[in-house]
C-alpha cells in the first residue's frame, strides 16, 4: 500500500484525485492540507468510503501527525516550494501538481531530493491527451525551428504562464532553440507584446472569462504553418490518472524528473 497524503485535497484538482486515490486498491490516503477545513475529516467533506482521513492546515503538522510515503503537491505556487522542501527533508517523495514553479525553484528541489536521497516527480498536466501534444510538439520542433507557444486560461488563474505552457517551453527548448528573427532591441512599439521569454521560447498567456485551459504550440515555416492544440474540459477527470500512475512511479527514481512520459513507455 502507498500511504498519500494530498496538499490541497479540498480543491478542484486535490479532491478528484483524493477521490481517485481512496478508490485506487493499492493506496491509502492518510492525511490532507487545507486551511478552510483544517481539524475536519476529508472523508466526510468529499463522501468518501474512507477510514477518517485528517485535515490540516500546515505540512509541518501533517508530516508529524501522520505517516505517508507520498506528498502529492496540489495547492498554490506561493506555498507549493515549502511544502515540497518540507517533506523531501523528511525523505518523502513528492508529485508536484501545482503550477507556477520557476526553473530556478526546480533547481532547489532537485538537489534537496538528491540530498534526502529521494525523488520528485513534476507533471505540468496529468492528462494523458496533454502528454500527447507534448510528444507531439517535440517531434515537430526537429524539423521546425520556428515556434511559439500560446497558453490560455480562465480569468482568476494567478499564475502565468501555466505550468503546462512552462513544461512545454522547456521541452521544445531541450530540442533546439528557436529562431530570432527580430532581436529585442531592434522591437519598436511594446516590447512586451511579444509575451514572455523561457529557456529562450516565446510564450503567451491568454486570461479570459470562457475559457476553461488550452495550450497551443505553433510552428511556422515559409508558405506553412503548423498548430498543435488541447483544450481541457470543465472537469478535473483527466488528471486522476495521471495523478495515480505518478503516485505509482514516483519512488522508482532519485532526483527530479519532470513530465509524465518520463514514467511512462510509448
Ligand atoms: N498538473 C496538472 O495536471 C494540474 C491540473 C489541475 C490543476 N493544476 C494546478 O494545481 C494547483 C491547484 O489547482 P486547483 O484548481 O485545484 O486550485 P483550488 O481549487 O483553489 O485548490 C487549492 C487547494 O489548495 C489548498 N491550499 C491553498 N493554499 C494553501 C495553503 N497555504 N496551505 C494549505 N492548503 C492550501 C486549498 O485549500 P484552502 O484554501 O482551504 O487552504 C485547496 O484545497 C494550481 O496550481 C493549478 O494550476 C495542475
Amino acid at each position: 500500500m502507498i500511504k498519500v497524503c494530498i496538499a490541497g485535497g479540498t480543491g478542484w484538482a486535490g479532491s478528484a484525485l483524493s477521490k481517485g486515490v481512496c478508490e485506487h486498491p493499492e493506496m491509502t490516503l492518510v492525511s490532507a492540507l487545507s486551511r478552510t477545513y483544517k481539524g475536519k475529516n476529508l472523508s466526510d467533506i468529499l463522501q468518501l468510503d474512507s477510514e477518517p482521513i485528517p485535515v490540516f492546515e500546515d505540512i509541518e503538522t501533517a508530516l508529524s501527525e501522520t505517516d505517508f510515503d507520498v506528498l502529492v503537491e496540489y495547492t498554490k505556487p506561493n506555498i507549493a516550494k515549502t511544502n515540497i522542501l518540507a517533506a523531501l527533508k523528511k525523505g518523502k517523495h513528492v508529485v508536484v501538481g501545482t503550477s507556477g514553479l520557476t526553473e530556478a525553484d526546480y533547481k532547489t528541489i532537485e538537489q534537496e531530493a538528491i540530498k534526502n536521497h529521494t525523488s520528485v516527480l513534476a507533471v505540468g498536466n496529468f492528462a494523458i491527451t496533454v502528454v500527447l501534444l507534448q510528444k507531439f510538439s517535440e517531434m515537430a520542433a526537429k524539423y521546425i525551428s520556428n515556434f511559439e507557444i500560446i497558453d490560455y486560461a480562465h480569468e482568476d488563474k494567478i499564475d502565468a504562464p501555466s505550468g503546462t505552457a512552462r513544461e512545454l517551453a522547456y521541452r521544445l527548448s531541450q530540442v533546439q532553440k528557436p529562431n530570432v528573427f527580430v532581436g529585442e532591441d531592434e522591437l519598436i512599439g511594446e516590447a512586451s507584446s511579444r509575451g514572455a521569454k523561457l529557456n529562450e521560447v516565446q510564450v503567451h498567456s491568454v486570461r479570459l472569462p470562457g475559457h476553461v485551459i488550452s495550450i497551443e504550440s505553433i510552428f511556422g515555416l515559409k508558405d506553412e504553418k503548423l498548430s498543435i492544440r488541447h483544450d481541457s474540459g470543465a472537469s478535473a477527470e483527466p488528471y486522476v490518472k495521471g495523478g495515480l500512475l505518478a503516485i505509482e512511479k514516483v519512488s522508482s527514481f532519485t532526483g527530479l524528473k519532470r513530465g509524465l512520459d518520463s514514467v511512462m513507455t510509448f
